[in-house]
């Protein structure tokens, strides 16, 4: 009897059904269709907006200043970027010119996105941004006032995950400033919340004891 497909070789039946996809008009305007980087059997999967132009000519997520920003938070918070995450976006296509993907582009991509859900099967998922929280659990608006919190969603794609929205990088970039209640400083707090989160599952999975709330 044949075995189920690892994650692995559905994700990389995934990218090349990607690669051809027409499903919206984005299509028209990228150089290539950017899928995802870092760790697929990762606990943690990051899930942005939509790739800009460096990530579209690269084919990789976040891979151009927000990208650097966001590695360089990963790391501070104690995150292996290749081993301790998957990163992707809610829409794998480049919108012209940066535009905000609008509410029918990230409903086009969503089918590749529960796609990558089902194989990657991430306990815990990080939002970056007002769009992924938009794209992903459908509530508009309310970034600053939801970042940090942990949200469940009873829709079967994301039964039994946890996920936090927390400020996109790009965003951050915006501002300098690392004091205490910064978007940065914020922004390190959420992660290194993120990162307690995924000590306790990986403890509770080796070791049987409880993950925290
Ligand atoms: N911003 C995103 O949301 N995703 C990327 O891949 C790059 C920038």
């Amino acid at each position: 009897m044949a075995l189920p497909p690892a994650p692995s070789d559905s994700l990389q039946g995934l990218a090349l059904a990607c690669a051809h996809c027409r499903r919206c008009g984005l299509a028209d305007g990228r150089q290539q269709v950017v899928v995802a980087r870092g760790n697929p059997e990762a606990r943690l999967m990051l899930i942005g907006e939509a790739p800009g132009a460096q990530e579209d000519a690269e084919g990789l997520p976040f891979v151009g200043r927000s990208g650097r920003l966001l590695d360089q938070l990963l790391a501070a918070a104690g995150l292996d970027t290749a081993a301790d995450v998957y990163i992707c976006n809610g829409v794998k296509c480049r919108p012209p010119n940066n535009r905000k993907p609008t509410a029918g582009e990230m409903a086009a991509c969503r089918p590749w996105l529960e796609q990558q859900i089902a194989a990657v099967d991430p306990p815990l998922i990080v939002l970056l941004g007002a769009s992924a929280l938009e794209g992903v659990l459908g509530i508009r608006g309310g970034i600053t006032r939801r970042r940090g919190q942990w949200l469940s969603s009873p829709a079967e794609w994301l039964r039994g995950r946890r996920l936090m929205p927390v400020l996109h990088p790009s965003y951050l970039l915006r501002f300098q400033a690392q004091t205490e209640g910064s978007p940065r400083a914020l922004t390190a707090t959420d992660l290194w919340e993120v990162r307690r989160a995924l000590t306790a599952l990986e403890a509770s999975q080796h070791g049987g004891s409880s993950p925290g709330p």
